[in-house]
């Protein structure tokens, strides 16, 4: 900017002063009519839009992915196509804290993806962990308060975790990973990302597949001892941020391969697990990853408020080529964000720049606040119409995306499958994946965070869920607890105010 640029009013006329309000006479009233004054108060006062109700302490960047296998024997999106390159954003997050709150607090990382795609944004809106704490979004929002704050208190509330995870005996798998390493990483670049649900992938002869996408960090795996962490959290709320944005400046671009299991349609009915069930991952051995390509971050937001605040995510933004799965969960998500969308950001939050797709628009929908874009005025308001206006395709984008379906309504459990069952996959994790160091960790980190709650008999009911984990696991977690118990020699972490 020329250092001759004078200030404006937001409608570009000077203004005659940035020191002194307007007054009948030096020590005088202020006069109602500095609409300048007035502007400046008044946008100050609307310069927030509500924080997102999860997620909402988070930062990002612009980047690219570009496709190096081929995969289109499997999906026709354009994205995925050999060679295809397309723009991107990632926004990085926490899920419990507010706005302001540490960004090494335990929790799982939101890991948000939008591609502009030629046919439209394709949104993967995923975390660093493959599962989820619960496998119906009926209880979402149960689940979130008692993650939150306390109603009269505004403390957040141990009691009120375990008591919520212990009657949800399917969070076990998801509190086993966030209780262990994966619930510190180090930066945002040193952590993999998940789709976490399974997709349903369609190719150019309208075959259907089952999929789960893992964004494997070319970083490294590094996290944070408990220790670390809760030191960073006093010195440096937002060193998850910086970090990611200095290493962006200085041209240490982050960059993840993806790559996806994939299951033939049919496999579904068949499967020893529900492939449907956010609580379970797909062991590799059964469906081992395809690579399919390559993200880097390469563009730190000129904005953060304009360009991340105002990013709009939505697990709802498919394209040709990609589709839902019957997974419970993630249709509950599909209403949920365009909604979410509407009401933190406004009606027409997707003309934004940053929510813009790069592909035409012709929707019929049109008006509403802060409306921006808009067709020539010969292009008809409604469909069908006989002056030549945009119509769907159905033989292109028609009904090859889907699944059988026809039964009566009901309120139930999905069919169990023959492994099925809430403990499982969590106790195989402790034994087969984890080593003893970790495991070590793991124990310590649930030590720490139990021994903050109150209700003795709730307690025990958390070693009970952590026995039906692992029997050893359920010992180790109540002997250090519990200084009275035998072989109580185990000692809990120390554990900081985010826990
Ligand atoms: C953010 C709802 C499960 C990952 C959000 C937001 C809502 C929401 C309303 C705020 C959106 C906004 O204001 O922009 C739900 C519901 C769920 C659910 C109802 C269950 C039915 C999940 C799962 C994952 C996930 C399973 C990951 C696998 C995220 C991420 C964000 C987010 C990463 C932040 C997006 C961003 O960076 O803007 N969720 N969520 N959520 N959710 Fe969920």
């Amino acid at each position: 900017m020329s250092t001759d640029a004078f200030t404006t009013t937001n409608s570009g006329a000077p203004v005659a002063s940035d020191e002194h309000s307007q007054t009948v006479g030096a020590d005088g009233p202020i006069t109602l009519h500095d609409h300048y004054l007035v502007e400046k108060l008044a946008q100050f006062n609307r310069e927030k839009v509500p924080e997102r109700i999860v997620h909402a302490k988070g930062g990002g960047a612009f980047g690219t992915f570009v496709t190096t296998h081929d995969v289109s024997a499997y999906t026709r999106a354009s994205l995925f196509q050999p060679g295809a390159s397309v723009d991107m954003l990632a926004r990085f997050s926490t899920v419990a804290g507010e706005q302001g709150s540490p960004d090494t607090w335990r929790d799982p990382r939101g890991f948000a993806l939008k591609f502009y795609t030629d046919e439209g944004n394709y949104d993967l809106v995923g975390n660093n962990t493959p599962v989820f704490f619960i496998r119906d979004g009926i209880k979402f929002p149960d689940f979130i308060h008692s993650q939150k704050r306390l109603p009269g208190t505004h403390l957040r509330d141990h009691d009120m975790q375990w008591d919520f995870w212990t009657l949800s005996p399917e969070t076990a798998h998801q509190v086993t990973w966030l209780m262990g390493d994966r619930g510190l990483p180090a930066s945002w670049r040193h952590m993999d990302g998940f789709g976490s649900h399974t997709y349903q992938w369609i190719n150019a002869e309208g075959e259907r597949f089952w999929v789960k996408y893992h964004f494997k960090t070319h970083q490294g795996i590094e996290i944070l001892s408990q220790t670390d962490a809760d030191r960073i959290a006093g010195e440096d709320a937002d060193f998850h941020i910086r970090d990611l944005s200095e290493a962006i400046k200085r041209g240490d671009y982050p960059s993840w391969t993806l790559s996806v299991q994939i299951m033939p349609y049919a496999d579904a009915a068949t499967y020893r697990f529900n492939p449907f069930d956010l609580t379970k991952v797909w062991p590799h051995a059964d469906y081992p990853l395809h690579e399919v390509g390559t993200m880097t971050l390469t563009r730190n937001p000129e904005n953060y408020f304009a360009q991340i605040e105002q990013a709009t995510f939505a697990p709802s933004n498919f394209v040709p080529g990609i589709a839902a799965s019957p997974d419970k969960m993630l249709l509950a998500r599909i209403f949920s964000y365009a909604d979410a969308h509407r009401y933190r950001v406004g009606t027409n939050h997707a003309q934004l720049p940053v929510n813009a797709a790069v592909s035409p628009v012709n929707s019929y929908s049109k008006d509403g606040a802060m409306r921006h874009g808009f067709n020539s005025e010969e292009t008809p308001v409604y469909a069908p119409n006989s002056h030549g206006g945009p119509h769907a395709d159905p033989a292109r984008f028609g009904n090859d995306a889907g699944w059988e379906s026809d039964g009566e309504l009901v309120r139930a459990a999905a069919t169990l499958h023959a492994d099925d069952d809430d403990f499982g996959q969590a106790g195989t994790l402790v034994r087969e994946v984890l080593d003893d160091a970790a495991r070590d960790r793991l124990v310590a980190n649930i030590a720490g965070h139990v021994s903050k709650v109150t209700d003795a008999a709730l307690r025990q009911r958390v070693y009970q869920y952590w026995t039906s984990v692992d029997a050893t696991l359920g010992a180790r977690v109540a002997a250090a607890v519990e200084p009275s118990a035998p072989g109580s020699n185990e000692q809990p972490e120390a554990v900081g105010i985010g826990e």
